[in-house]
């Protein structure tokens, strides 16, 4: 072999052709892994598809020319501090400005226990970082956010998930398996929860469980991490009251701005105890320095000048309609046997198909026939899930919404017609976070 041809090729030798550096990687990259179905959704994005999967919010009804003209205001009027490194913890105004939000939710903190972060789901990534060595268990819903998941799996967590019905966790599940971890003597570092619409079954914790919650966690010593980007997009009546605003020491918030105004400037934010928060900001300086100071400049200049409330507003709206044309459709046009959440706000509905079927092994017939969803087994760590699909009314028209479900709707009941010609396929356990890639988050 030439030195030429050499070039770069030699551990190849050690390990796998395709990557010469397998056997070099950490062990908690062994849990990084790109699902099986990312290729399936390369062809889900073409526009002849319509896609119930993805959980993009709809920037485009965003006045554009308005962000166009505030950024470009910011360049010329404040350019040397926008362009600058900022602090750690994030520009001082904007945390001021982030604790008037959460104020809708009835917290009250002060901008010195909030660390802005590169949407929440670094929040996530750094809070892991400071809190799991790996095997350390981390409760969750079952399901839960893919995101989340992803982290956890890359630091190698246990991931625990507690059962949840249409009111969100179940006090007695938490209980037991807080009592069951306890007596196995396995250290619980966190729960992590989306109380208020949750991601992906749509579900939100009703008030008498919030204080169940937070009793259970606070007598068994367990942080509770309460992930929130929906909260503020409920289609009826006032936000519902966070945990966080309930229990200031034991729970950690998590906010974003990526669902109110748009995930594009990746401006997110943890409120934490002191503690807490002072072993975040040293995280975020370890792993980015500071974050954009002129996004964050943006996002505040956007908040002191623009009417984000009505903008929240007029996002709930286009949001419920979209959910109505989305409820609406899977009432008229889906087999009997089929259930599915019915969500107060946010962006999801969960769907669970009749015994015997597969989301994932009909995935591929779904997008032949030109729709998609995500599978149930990404949204959990253990395998289960297959009879369940996630189902996103967030980016689609409402029109191509009742399409898709027709489509959709088609598909199940091929399949269904199939499994009573031939029994009951085996649903596939699939054990691992399958992390379909950011914009089906
Ligand atoms: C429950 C939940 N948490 C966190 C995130 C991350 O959001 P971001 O990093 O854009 O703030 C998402 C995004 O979809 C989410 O659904």
């Amino acid at each position: 072999m030439t030195e030429e041809r050499d070039h770069g090729q030699t551990p190849a030798t050690q390990g796998s052709r395709i990557d010469a550096y397998v056997d070099r990687y950490a062990a908690r990259a062994a849990g990084m892994v790109a699902s099986e179905i990312r290729a399936l959704f390369a062809v889900a994005s073409r526009p002849e598809v319509v896609s119930l999967a993805g959980g993009m919010p709809y920037v485009t009804a965003l006045p554009l020319d308005m962000v166009g003209e505030l950024v470009s205001d910011l360049v010329t009027r404040r350019g040397p501090v926008a362009l600058q490194y900022g602090s750690g913890q994030g520009d001082p105004h904007l945390r001021e400005q982030i604790c008037e939000v959460m104020r809708l939710e009835g917290i009250q903190a002060g901008a010195n226990d909030v660390v802005v972060t590169v949407g929440s789901q670094q929040a996530l990534d750094l809070l892991t970082r400071i809190f799991i060595d790996p095997g350390d268990v981390v409760l969750a819903e079952g399901p839960s956010y893919v995101g989340a998941l992803g982290t956890f799996a890359a630091y190698q967590a246990k991931v625990v998930h507690v059962a949840m019905d249409d009111q969100g966790i179940v006090p007695e599940s938490l209980a037991q398996t807080i009592y069951a971890l306890e007596t196995a003597g396995a250290p619980i570092k966190f729960l992590y929860t989306i109380p208020t619409f949750q991601n992906p079954a749509g579900v939100t914790l009703n008030h008498a469980r919030r204080q169940q919650v937070l009793d259970i966690c606070q007598r068994a010593g367990v942080l509770i991490i309460e992930d929130n980007p929906y909260g503020l997009l409920g289609f009826d009546g006032e936000p519902m009251r966070a945990l966080r605003a309930d229990n200031p020491d034991g729970v950690v918030y998590l906010g974003s701005f990526s669902k109110t105004l748009a995930p594009g400037f990746r401006v997110g934010w943890a409120l934490a105890p002191h503690a807490i928060r002072d072993k975040l900001v040293l995280a975020m300086e370890s792993a980015v320095l500071s974050h954009s100071s002129f996004t964050q400049l943006a996002v505040g200049q956007y908040l002191a000048t623009q009417p984000w409330r009505e903008q929240i507003k007029s996002f709930k709206e286009l949001y419920r309609e979209r959910r109505d044309a989305l409820l609406d459709a899977l009432e008229a046009l889906m087999p009997p046997e089929v259930t599915w959440t019915r969500p107060a706000g946010g962006f999801f509905v969960w769907a669970t198909l009749p015994e015997g079927l597969d989301s994932k092994a009909i995935l591929p017939r779904a997008v032949a026939e030109r729709v998609a969803f995500v599978p149930g087994t990404g949204f959990f760590s253990d395998g289960s899930g297959a009879r369940h699909m996630r189902l996103s009314y967030c980016f689609p028209e409402p029109d191509r919404i009742r399409e898709g479900v027709r489509r959709l709707a088609g598909v199940i009941e091929q399949e269904m017609q199939l499994r009573d010609t031939f029994g009951t396929g085996s649903v596939r356990e699939h054990p691992g976070v399958d992390t379909p890639g950011p914009d089906l988050a």
